[in-house]
C-alpha cells in the first residue's frame, strides 16, 4: 500500500494538498465541515485547472490524476488510518491546536509524523507533553506554497532527528525547499528577517524620511531583486572579495547605521494612517481589489518560480 498524508482542508491545507499531490503523493483531506471539504475539493480542481491553462501547473501527472490522489473525509480515526504522515492546517489558535494535537497522539502509531502549519506557535508550546512527541515538529511553509517553496522545519527539544530528517526528506521529494532550525525561536526564521524590515521600514516612513510607495520600492525594484536568487550572506560575499573582506571594508560602517536604529515601532498611530492612506490610494482595501491584486502576485510568484526552476536546471 503507498503511503498517504492526511491534511487539513483551509487555506494552506489546500495548497499542501496540491503540492503533495503534484508531486506524486496520496493525500487525504480531513475537516470538520463536511461542506468545508467539498468547497476545497472544488477550490483545488478550479485552480489545477488554471495553473493547466497557464502552463503552470507542477509535477508530471495530468489535472485528472492529480485529483484522484486526494480524498476527503470527516472522521478522524479514519482520516489517520495509513497515513505516514499528518499535516495539521487549523487556525493559528494554541488550545484549538493543542486539542487536535491530543486527539491524534490517542490514535496514532509510533511511526506517524504529526506536522504542524503554525507560523509562530513554538512546538514547545504546541507538543510537550505528548506521547508521540518524539513524532512532532513544525513545517511552516510561506503563502503560497505552490509557488513559494521554502519550509521551515523547527523541531521540539525532543523532537527525535529521525523525525526530523524523514521531514526533510519528504518536503524535498515534493519539490520544496526546506530549512532545518536547530532549535526553536519566537519567530522562527522566516518571520524574524520579515519582522527585522518590517520595523525598519515602518521607522523610515514616521520619521519622513521616504514614502511609503517609495519605501516599498527600495525593496520591489531593489533588494528583492537580489534576494529571490541570493540571500543576504552570500550578497556579502559578492559585494567584496569574500565575507572576510567585506567585514574588513564595512563593518565599521554597518555597525554605525544600525546604531543609529530605532525602537520596537508600536503599529499604531500617525504612521499607521500615513501608510494606510499611500497603501489605500494604490490599492483600496475592499476584497475585490484585494484579491485581484493578490491574483496578480501569485501570478508574478508563478513565473518567478519557473524562471528560477530553468536557471537551476541550466
Ligand atoms: P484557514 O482558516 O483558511 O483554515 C483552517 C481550516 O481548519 C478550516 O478549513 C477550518 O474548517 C478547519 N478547522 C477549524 N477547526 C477545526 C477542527 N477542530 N478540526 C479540524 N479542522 C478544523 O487557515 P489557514 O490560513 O489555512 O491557516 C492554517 C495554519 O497555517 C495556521 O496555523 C497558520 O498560521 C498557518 N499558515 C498560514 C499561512 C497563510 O498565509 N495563511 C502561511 C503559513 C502558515
Amino acid at each position: 500500500l503507498a503511503d498517504t498524508y492526511f491534511l487539513f482542508s483551509g487555506l494552506i491545507g489546500r495548497s499542501w494538498a496540491m503540492v503533495f499531490a503534484a508531486g506524486g503523493l496520496k493525500v487525504k483531506l480531513y475537516d470538520i465541515a463536511q461542506q468545508q471539504l467539498t468547497s476545497a475539493l472544488e477550490n483545488i480542481r478550479k485552480q489545477m485547472k488554471e495553473l493547466e491553462d497557464s502552463g503552470f501547473l507542477k509535477g508530471t501527472l495530468s489535472v485528472e490524476q492529480q485529483l484522484a490522489l486526494i480524498s476527503i473525509c470527516t472522521d478522524l480515526t479514519a482520516a489517520v488510518e495509513g497515513a505516514t504522515f499528518i499535516q495539521e492546517c487549523t487556525p493559528e489558535n494554541l488550545e484549538l491546536k493543542k486539542k487536535i494535537f491530543g486527539q491524534l497522539d490517542l490514535i496514532v502509531g509510533d511511526n506517524v509524523i504529526l506536522s504542524s502549519s503554525t507560523s509562530c506557535l513554538l512546538p514547545s508550546k504546541l507538543f510537550t507533553g505528548l506521547k508521540h512527541v518524539k513524532q512532532c515538529i513544525v513545517s511552516h511553509p510561506v503563502n503560497p506554497p505552490y509557488f513559494v517553496p521554502l519550509v521551515e522545519i523547527v523541531p521540539h527539544p525532543e523532537t527525535d532527528p529521525s523525525t526530523t530528517e524523514r521531514t526533510y526528506a519528504l518536503m524535498k521529494k515534493i519539490g520544496q525547499s526546506p530549512v532545518k532550525l536547530n532549535r526553536e525561536i519566537e519567530g522562527f526564521v522566516l518571520n524574524r528577517l520579515q519582522y527585522a524590515v518590517i520595523s525598519e521600514a515602518w521607522r523610515l516612513v514616521g520619521e519622513g524620511v521616504v514614502s511609503p510607495t517609495d519605501l516599498d520600492l527600495v525593496m520591489s525594484d531593489g533588494l528583492g531583486m537580489r534576494y529571490a536568487f541570493i540571500g543576504p550572506l552570500e550578497t556579502m560575499h559578492l559585494n567584496a572579495e569574500g565575507i572576510s573582506n567585506y567585514c574588513e571594508r564595512y563593518c565599521e560602517g554597518m555597525r554605525l547605521v544600525l546604531s543609529t536604529f530605532g525602537p520596537v515601532p508600536e503599529f499604531s498611530g500617525e504612521t499607521e494612517q500615513k501608510i494606510n492612506q499611500a497603501l489605500s490610494e494604490k490599492i483600496p482595501s475592499v476584497p475585490k481589489v484585494l484579491d485581484a491584486r493578490r491574483k496578480w502576485r501569485d501570478e508574478c510568484l508563478a513565473a518567478l518560480a519557473k524562471l528560477k526552476k530553468e536557471i537551476k536546471s541550466d
